[in-house]
């Protein structure tokens, strides 16, 4: 809802309010952002009768009290004294007129001066939410709201029933013919608003845009939290939260071109003492994959400054008169249920408003990869007898990864030749295609569209549309050039070169890679003036690509990657509704990968697979239980070769199959929450169903205490509990078979091999029905873990490193 009196706007969702007012001078105060000043039956009555007098009352209690000129502050003006914008808690700032923190946006002039100051002009208020451009945007499925959601018979509560709306405020430059449009979409059942903004140069001169970042917001208080994430390729995500005083925390990509492995865009601020299910929580995210910058600043005493948008390092654009830039959407969502009620709030946003298409709510397919059963090293047959062995287990779509294509033999040669090599698939991709499906599972395949390596035909024929500056030498990454995208040619022939793969085999999927950073940025088509422009053009030439092929194959799912989680955001999210999260597939470095991820993006967005022991990036011996319980909490799939499984094994994949399979829905569309750093659990939207993991970081003897509590299961249903029985190969008993055995038993050796093939444990069995009051609030008490001594049917084997799935189904009779 979004509701106007005057000039006092109110942007209100289901649980939190953000608030500002146009002030006398034109600039506009920030009030509120944060807990929902309405209560409940206000809401519901604002709903109804859009009675708008309660806005100005609420204003008068909330807006800043601003009496002083305080010392060696500015005056903004003396119509306007003692206004003075540094104090000011603002919608925006200029540069240049008193208010000495971070800008949103730093313009040049052609006079050479930097000051800038926009004022109210008009507000639009409508219930159509508008897409940008140029970039990927929110938008909104009337047809399919939240609404949609409940079970039907219930009572819609008001915020519910309440629709997404767009708010456009237009400011002008006081003495030049420049406008700002700020753009505000609110979208209520996810708690969730956006702001985006656009500068329009009216003009008759020339403007350069410094900076002009997307979001800005000022609290009247100091002390957040600022939590981020991080890594580096294979170890993405990694959290790390700083507490801003006084001075600057900045997550921000400075130059690596994407939105990054190194941090991520999505942010979060929250008090010190926030928890998990308490206090204050935001999450913000930009619907952008280049380099970006988020930074919280304190003035030490009582004011802080949140700004978010494109990196302003490296960047420039030049507005030639009649001409617009557009800024990338921002995402806000504020929960005072700490991390959790955030970062669900932020999963159903990503689910409705972000990821669509005919993939959107459909439940993902269960996929095997080639890469890590074959690297570049494959033919047909070979392909073949995995997808084979896939089939038998139920699996749904194979994959085949890089290496198909013109003289891609190892990753030195043949990017950008988007031609079949028929040495390796004498039958083509049709044929492949063909027999996969014959085994019935889906075809789908990997491409790397914007690179180009210099031993390729393309290079040789188009040596001008890699991305390097004339005599220099330049860099590469993955011995691989980028192709420039800011070229509409190179967009076009990657849209032809792509299209015609895409209609040569009955292709249901595709995986886009994306393997280097950047460096040496230039294009040829443009002007000195305007280099700094090149790494935003690449992105709005990128999207139009992702656009067209998107919309004209709609039926296939594509993926996005960039080697593993190097560009998981919002804008890939926009087009592709999954990503591969990473290239470490080790379960145990997953769990942190996954937690990571978790805090923004919603399971159904994650690519995660049960790979090879031991893993092939840290050599490390998972149990395949505890690979596929990880993979399971993502779009999940295999990445072995399956053939090469021992029997019992491949058994353990068909089961896990065909379990996945019975809780997909849940996994993929339920309520995430994070029950501890190592137990994680989704519910279904109606709470009828949910599946838990817990995983053991490390195991201690003497374990008589274990719980299992829930979160986010309805107190009032009763709920049957099972864990997912795992059997037990007495070989992990090692040398104390001798406890039992009546002769000795060597351990490892030929007996002990024959024993353990004919006898087998099942694994404990833990069992409970209970309302869900129980389980939230005490959870349910489980088998001991195998400690020391004791093991049975009872006992859980739980080493380092073991996980178990529990599932809680509703009991209706
Ligand atoms: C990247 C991806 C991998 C795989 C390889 C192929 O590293 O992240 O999953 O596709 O490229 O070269």
């Amino acid at each position: 809802m979004i509701i106007r009196k005057d000039n006092i706007f109110l942007l209100q969702t289901k649980n939190c309010s953000y608030f500002m007012q146009v002030l006398p001078s034109g600039h506009i105060e920030h009030i509120h952002y944060g807990m929902s000043i309405l209560s409940e039956r206000q809401y519901e009555e604002l709903l109804k009768n859009g009675n708008t007098e309660i806005l100005a009352d609420m204003a008068k209690v909330l807006e800043i009290k601003h009496k002083n000129e305080g010392g060696n502050m500015v005056v903004y003006a003396p119509e306007y004294y003692p206004m003075c914008l540094e104090v000011m808690p603002l919608e925006m700032s200029g540069f240049g007129k008193g208010d000495i923190r971070e800008p949103m946006v730093e313009l040049t002039f052609k006079d050479g001066s930097t000051t800038c100051d926009f004022l109210f002009e008009n507000a639009v208020i409508s219930d159509e939410i508008t897409a940008l451009e140029t970039l990927p945007s929110s938008y909104d499925d009337k047809d399919k709201g939240a609404v949609a959601d409940l079970q039907s018979g219930a009572t819609v509560p008001a915020y519910m029933a309440d629709h997404a709306m767009q708010l456009v405020i237009t400011l002008k430059e006081k003495s030049k013919d420049v406008r700002l449009k700020m753009i505000y979409k609110v979208y209520p059942d996810c708690n969730t608003i956006t702001r985006s903004s656009k500068l329009i140069n009216d003009s008759k001169e020339d403007v350069r845009i410094d900076r002009l970042l997307s979001n800005q917001l000022d609290f009247q208080q100091t002390g957040f939290k600022l939590t981020s994430f991080h890594g580096r390729w294979a170890d993405e995500m990694g959290e790390t939260s700083s507490v801003c005083n006084a001075g600057k925390v900045v997550n921000e990509e400075l130059a690596a071109g994407e939105s990054g492995s190194r941090s991520n865009p999505f942010t979060m601020l929250s008090m010190p003492d926030t928890t998990e299910t308490a206090g204050d929580c935001f999450g913000f995210n930009l619907v952008y994959s280049g380099n970006h910058y988020s930074a919280l600043s304190s003035n030490g005493t009582f004011l802080s400054r949140f700004v978010s948008g494109i990196q302003p390092t490296g960047f420039e654009w030049l507005l030639n008169p009649g001409e617009s830039f557009e800024a990338p959407e921002a995402v806000m969502t504020y929960s005072k249920k700490g991390f959790g009620g955030m970062s669900r709030s932020m999963h159903d946003f990503v689910r409705k408003h972000i990821v669509r298409g005919e993939w959107r709510d459909k439940e993902r397919p269960i996929l095997i990869n080639n890469w890590e059963a074959t690297y570049f090293n494959f033919n047909q047959s070979s392909l073949l007898r995995i997808a084979k062995e896939a089939s038998k287990a139920g699996v749904e779509l194979f994959v085949l990864d890089d290496g198909w294509f013109g003289a891609r033999n190892d990753d030195h040669a043949g990017l950008g030749d988007w031609v079949v090599n028929t040495k390796k698939l004498p039958d083509g991709l049709k044929g492949l295609a063909e027999k996969i499906n014959a085994l019935g599972m889906k075809f789908g395949l990997w491409v790397e569209p914007e690179m180009v390596n210099e031993n390729s035909d393309l290079f040789r024929k188009h040596p001008e549309w890699a991305v390097r500056i004339p005599g220099r030498d330049h860099s590469v990454g993955r011995t691989q050039m980028i192709l420039d995208m800011s070229r509409k040619e190179v967009q076009d022939y990657i849209i032809d070169a792509l299209s015609k793969v895409f209609g040569s085999a009955n292709i249901s999927y595709i995986k886009w890679d994306m393997n280097r950073i950047f460096s040496d940025r230039f294009s040829l088509e443009l002007p000195a003036e305007r280099m700094k422009e090149f790494q935003h053009r690449y992105y709005i030439g990128l999207y139009r690509v992702m656009k067209t092929l998107t919309t004209n194959f709609p039926h296939i799912l594509f993926e996005g990657c960039s080697a593993g989680g190097n560009r998981f955001d919002l804008g890939i999210l926009s087009y592709f509704p999954q990503i591969w999260a990473s290239d470490d597939t080790d379960a145990v470095c997953r769990m942190d990968i996954q937690r990571g991820y978790s805090y923004g993006y919603p399971v159904n967005t994650q690519g995660a697979h049960v790979s090879a022991v031991p893993n092939h990036q840290t050599l490390h011996t998972v149990p395949l239980e505890t690979r596929f319980s990880v993979a399971a909490f993502g779009c999940f799939g295999y990445e072995l070769n399956l053939g090469e499984l021992a029997d019992e094994q491949k058994k353990q994949v068909a089961d896990q199959v065909e379990f996945y399979k019975q809780w997909r829905k849940v996994f993929q569309f339920g309520d995430f929450y994070r029950l501890d750093k190592y137990r994680f659990m989704v519910v279904s939207k109606d709470k009828s169903a949910a599946v838990a993991l817990i995983f053991q970081k490390e195991s201690r003897p003497n374990n008589d205490y274990l719980a299992l509590k829930t979160m986010g299961l309805a107190d009032d249903k009763v709920y049957e509990v099972a864990n997912r029985q795992v059997g037990v190969n007495i070989k992990a008993f090692g040398s104390l078979i001798n406890t039992m055995a009546p002769i000795h038993v060597k351990q490892d050796g030929i007996i002990h091999g024959i024993i353990a093939r004919h006898y087998k444990m099942n694994g404990e069995k833990d069992e409970a029905i209970a309302t869900g009051s129980m389980l939230n609030g005490c959870g349910v008490r489980l088998n001991p873990d195998y400690g020391g001594t004791g093991y049975g049917e009872d006992t859980r084997m739980f080493r380092t490193n073991d996980a178990r799935l529990y599932v809680f189904a509703e009991v209706t009779e």
